[in-house]
Formats: structure tokens, C-alpha cells, sequence
């Protein structure tokens, strides 16, 4: 087998793996870094965020209006000191970005223009139209590029990290286009390898959206934090579940039901459509299960109404929005209201890292969406995770180049590279079960759709967790029909549903042990949040038996938990 060798591998290309990159570059031209990824770079998910990033540049704005905005929409459950640091750092990376091409979107006298977003109190979102991280993400490309010791491999499929006494010593991944499995020795990783919302049906989410590097990470030994907490963002396209932006509603777009009201009149009478992600979405589901949605023949959905804003102003602001819509969904929004309802759209557990990037295991570091530093609690604010994936791509970079420099290669045994060769070539790739991949994970989507949504309960709950297991305990009989070693997406399929069958377990598990309701997480037989019994973040460790779940305090500098009202 071959064994290859970097100081530094990034895992995953997105805005958090580029950032992380270019930091490490930055740091040092003596170490050499790798950004391994499944897709060509630009093909990451980060491409599809739409509406802004976060980051205070104006008068009027500040760093602890940023800050309360960001723990009040946590529902008290983000840490604060990580919270107060990343607000400070949102400005640097919105001016790196300026220098080194973005085309933001500007005001009439030049200056980077912002919109107003859920939540915040303050029109903070840079945004360039409605394509934010499309932009991002090629500048960010193009920059990285410019570096002699950043190496790309593109179309790689990690499978495992590698782990000798809870320190890092490597990979194992293989080239899509040979099958060939490579031992990937490096003395520091950092996992940026995105989300997991693919584990439903109904996502805002790209297929290629599996959370590969959670489940690596959590196998591997590091703890898996607030995995209960998924965010339905409230406007995904009816039917694709493609994102509309919010940037739609910061322009001004209103929800409307089958009566023609303004339903956020009763939900949050001070924010209506720029209430926090996670009310909105509640307030959606409660008209269509109250019979004031409307009917269409993909089942009842909520019409996003953009037509006072007229032809102009949406040719300028949300020119994807209006292409999207009259591709995937069959309407203009500047004759008709855009079909929508809440999609999966955001996982704000993760990896645990803290403040560093760093994860309970040595040289090994995690940013961006696959990671948890509990920076957005039980809700995130819209335009803070393109703006984390910079800060902490960033952090993460820099951490993982000092530690680079200062620690020498560890060893990577053949033996156990070998034996995860075999899990995947002779297990997988070669068992000639008869559970097809596609049934197995539409199935796996049904259940997280049906039992762990946006309204859960324990009888559901532990419902999906019988079935998840069920479906785990199938998995073990999986057929892959292509033999080939060649891009086989049927195996690259049955990886990534071996990865998403964990995650949607320790979901739903995490789910069914808080037995309160707080931020994105509701239960309807805990319909209060419990500040005594759990103003604390769950960290969900792998044992053979499912997940082992322990807990772990809230950091709280400035604002104690109050009433959370809009
Ligand atoms: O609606 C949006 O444009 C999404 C932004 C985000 O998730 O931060």
C-alpha cells in the first residue's frame, strides 16, 4: 500500500478546509499541507450558502450587540467566552476576503453593503447578491492555489483516522478514480468536512452532505457534542427542499398562509419574518398542522411572498433566488409566492473542539459545521456559520501549523492500514448481502422526517431508535452490485450511509435523553426549557453498545439565561 506523508492534512475543501489551508500557508512555507477531499473543491456544500456573513464594520453596530444577539438566539446554550471571541474576529476575515477579490455586494458610496438577518438586531449579513458562498468559496480557491506547500487531492474518500494512545498518526483514504487505498501519515488533521443533514429526507442539504468526518472523529475516540440540536432553516423549496435564502425575507419577503395572513404577527410579533430560525420553523408547522397551509401536490406548504419587492430589486439582490424558484419550483416570485416549508439545514452539534480547534485527541482539530465549540447552542443565527467556517478555519489552521512544527512524525502501521483496507474492499465493497443502499437510507431519511423533527416526543424518539438500530443491525447484509474498484458510487454510497447510520443514532439518542425543549430541540412532553437540570451540552462517546452519552457545563461570562422572547 502506499503511504504518503504531510506535516498538516485538511480533511474536506469547503470554506472552513480552504481557510484552514491558506492559515497553515500562511504560518509557515516550511510545512507541507494536503486538503483531501471527496469533490473537487468548489463542488464543496459550501457553495450553495446564499445569504451573507455575519460581521460588525458600521457605527451603530458593535461586538457586544453581535454577542447577545448570537447567546440570545443560542437559547443560553452557546458558550460565551467562544461566542465574545468569534464576533472580534468576523470583521478580519470579511476584509480578508475584500483583498483578495470577493465582489461583495456594495453600498451607493462603495462600502460592503449588509442586510438584515433572523435574529439579529443589526443589519450585519455581507452578502454578494445571493450567491455569498459561491463567491467565498472561489476566492478562497484561487487563493490557496497560490501556495507551493498546499498539495490538493481532489476526489479522495477518507474512510478512517488513525489513532495510536489518543494521538493522530494518520488516514486511511482512496483515490475515487483508481480505488487505490492510500496510508495518509501527517502529525496534525483537521477535519472540516461539513454537515450531516443528509440523514433526512426533506434538506436544504447537497447528497454529498453525510458527516463523514463526525462519525471518523467519533469512532476514533472524540466525543460527538449537542448532537440533538439539527436546525430547520424555514424556507426550503417545495419540492426539492433547495434553500431559499433568508436573505429573501431580510429584503423584505413576507410568510403568508392559506388565509392570507402574516402568521408571525402571533409567533414573534417584534421580528415576524426575522425571527430566529428555529421559531419560524415551529410557527410554519404549527399553521400547516392547524389546516392554514396551502394545498399543492407535494402536501401543504407556506408561500414566501416576494412580489412587492418587483422586478428590480430581486434581479439585484436574490438573481439565484428567482432562477432557482423558476427551475426547481415552477414559480416566478416576481408574479407568484414561492412554494416553501422547513428543511434540515444545520447541525449545531459536532466534533468537540474548544476555543483552539482542538478535539480531546492529540493533533487532531476540527472546524466549521462537522465541528461543535458550542458557539451557536440550540440555534444558530443565519450568516454565523459561513463566518465561523472563516474564524475557525482560520483558528484551526494556524493550531494545527504550530503543532505541525513542533511535534515530529508519529508512525502509521502498515497492519492497521491493511486491516482497513480489508474492512472496506473485502467487507463492503465485496459482500453480496441483499439490503440495496438507496432503501436502507430512504428509509433511515423517513424515520429521521417522521420521529425526529421539528416536534418531537419521547414515544417517537425511542421509536427512531429501535429503527435506527434495526436498520444498523441490516447494514451488516449490504449489497454493492458494482464489483469495480473504479469511481464506485455504489460503494462511496454504501461509506457514506455506513457513516450517516451512526450520526442518525446518536441524534436521535441525544435527542430522547433532554428532556427539555431549548432552541432547535422541541418536545411536546417537555415543552419548557430547564435551565436547573440542563444548562449543560451532552458529549456523546462511542461504545459498541450505541452512543455512551455524559454531559458537560454551559460556559456563562456575561449574560445569564432570561426569558427568550421576539
Ligand atoms: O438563508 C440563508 O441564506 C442561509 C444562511 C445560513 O445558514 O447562515
Amino acid at each position: 500500500m502506499e503511504k504518503i506523508s504531510h506535516d498538516i492534512i485538511i480533511v474536506g475543501a469547503g470554506i472552513a478546509g480552504l481557510r484552514a489551508a491558506i492559515a497553515a500557508a500562511d504560518f509557515s512555507s516550511k510545512i507541507g499541507i494536503a486538503v483531501v477531499s471527496k469533490v473537487y473543491p468548489v463542488r464543496s456544500h459550501s457553495v450553495c450558502a446564499q445569504g451573507g456573513t455575519a460581521a460588525v464594520l458600521r457605527d451603530g453596530d458593535s461586538y457586544d450587540l453581535h454577542s447577545w444577539d448570537t447567546v440570545k438566539g443560542s437559547d443560553f446554550l452557546a458558550d460565551q467566552n467562544v461566542v465574545e471571541f468569534f464576533v472580534k474576529q468576523c470583521p478580519e476575515e470579511i476584509i480578508a476576503l475584500e483583498h483578495w477579490g470577493c465582489p461583495w455586494s456594495r453600498t451607493e458610496d462603495g462600502k460592503i453593503n449588509q442586510r438584515r438577518f433572523g435574529g439579529h438586531s443589526f443589519p450585519r449579513a455581507c452578502f454578494a447578491a445571493d450567491m455569498t458562498g459561491f463567491h467565498e468559496m472561489h476566492i478562497l480557491d484561487a487563493k490557496a492555489r497560490t501556495y507551493g506547500n498546499i498539495t490538493f487531492y481532489d476526489e479522495w474518500f477518507v474512510t478512517s483516522i488513525q489513532t495510536v494512545d489518543n494521538l493522530a498518526v494518520g488516514l486511511t483514504a482512496f483515490q475515487m478514480k483508481t480505488g487505490k487505498m492510500c496510508a495518509m501519515r501527517s502529525k496534525a488533521i483537521v477535519m472540516a468536512t461539513g454537515g450531516h443533514e443528509r440523514i433526512y429526507e426533506f434538506t436544504t442539504f447537497s447528497h454529498t452532505a453525510t458527516g463523514d468526518g463526525m462519525t471518523m472523529a467519533y469512532r476514533a475516540g472524540a466525543p460527538l457534542k449537542d448532537m440533538e440540536f439539527v436546525q430547520f432553516h424555514p424556507t426550503g423549496l417545495v419540492p426539492p427542499g433547495v434553500l431559499i435564502t433568508e436573505g429573501a425575507r431580510g429584503e423584505g419577503g413576507h410568510l403568508v398562509n392559506s388565509k392570507g395572513e402574516r402568521f408571525m404577527e402571533k409567533y414573534a410579533p417584534e421580528k415576524m419574518e426575522l425571527a430566529p430560525r428555529d421559531i419560524i420553523a415551529r410557527a410554519e408547522m404549527t399553521e400547516i398542522s392547524e389546516d392554514r397551509g396551502l394545498k399543492g401536490q407535494y402536501g401543504p406548504y407556506i408561500a414566501l411572498d416576494l412580489r412587492h419587492l418587483g422586478e428590480d430589486k430581486i434581479n439585484e439582490r436574490l438573481p439565484l433566488i428567482r432562477d432557482v424558484a423558476i427551475k426547481l419550483g415552477g414559480v416566478d416570485p416576481v408574479e407568484e409566492p414561492i412554494p416553501i416549508r422547513p428543511a434540515a439545514h444545520y447541525s449545531m452539534g459536532g466534533i468537540s473542539a474548544n476555543i483552539h480547534s482542538e478535539t480531546s485527541i492529540a493533533g487532531l482539530f476540527a472546524a466549521g459545521e462537522c465541528s461543535c465549540m458550542s458557539l451557536h447552542g440550540a440555534n444558530r443565527l443565519g450568516t454565523n456559520s459561513t463566518a465561523e467556517c472563516l474564524v475557525f478555519g482560520a483558528v484551526s489552521g494556524r493550531e494545527a501549523a504550530k503543532y505541525a512544527l513542533a511535534n515530529s512524525f508519529p508512525e502509521l502501521s502498515k497492519e492497521r492500514a491493511l486491516t482497513e483496507e480489508k474492512r472496506i474492499f473485502d467487507g463492503i465493497l465485496a459482500s453480496n448481502g441483499d439490503e440495496r443502499v438507496a432503501s436502507l437510507r430512504n428509509e433511515m431519511r423517513q424515520i429521521m422526517n417522521g420521529k425526529a423533527w421539528i416536534f418531537r416526543d419521547g414515544h417517537h424518539l425511542q421509536t427512531a431508535l429501535k429503527e435506527i438500530r434495526a436498520l444498523r443491525k441490516k447494514f451488516e447484509n449490504i449489497a454493492v452490485e458494482d464489483k469495480d474498484k473504479q469511481y464506485n458510487t455504489g460503494l462511496i454510497g454504501a461509506l457514506q450511509l455506513d457513516f450517516t447510520l451512526d450520526l442518525a443514532e446518536i441524534t436521535v439518542a441525544s435527542a430522547l435523553a433532554r428532556t427539555e425543549s431549548r432552541g432547535a430541540h422541541y418536545r411536546f412532553d417537555y415543552p419548557k426549557r430547564d435551565d436547573k437540570e440542563w444548562l449543560k451540552h451532552t458529549l456523546a462517546y462511542y461504545s459498541k453498545d450505541g452512543p455512551r452519552l455524559e454531559y458537560t457545563p454551559v460556559t456563562i461570562t456575561r449574560w445569564p439565561p432570561t426569558e427568550r422572547t421576539y
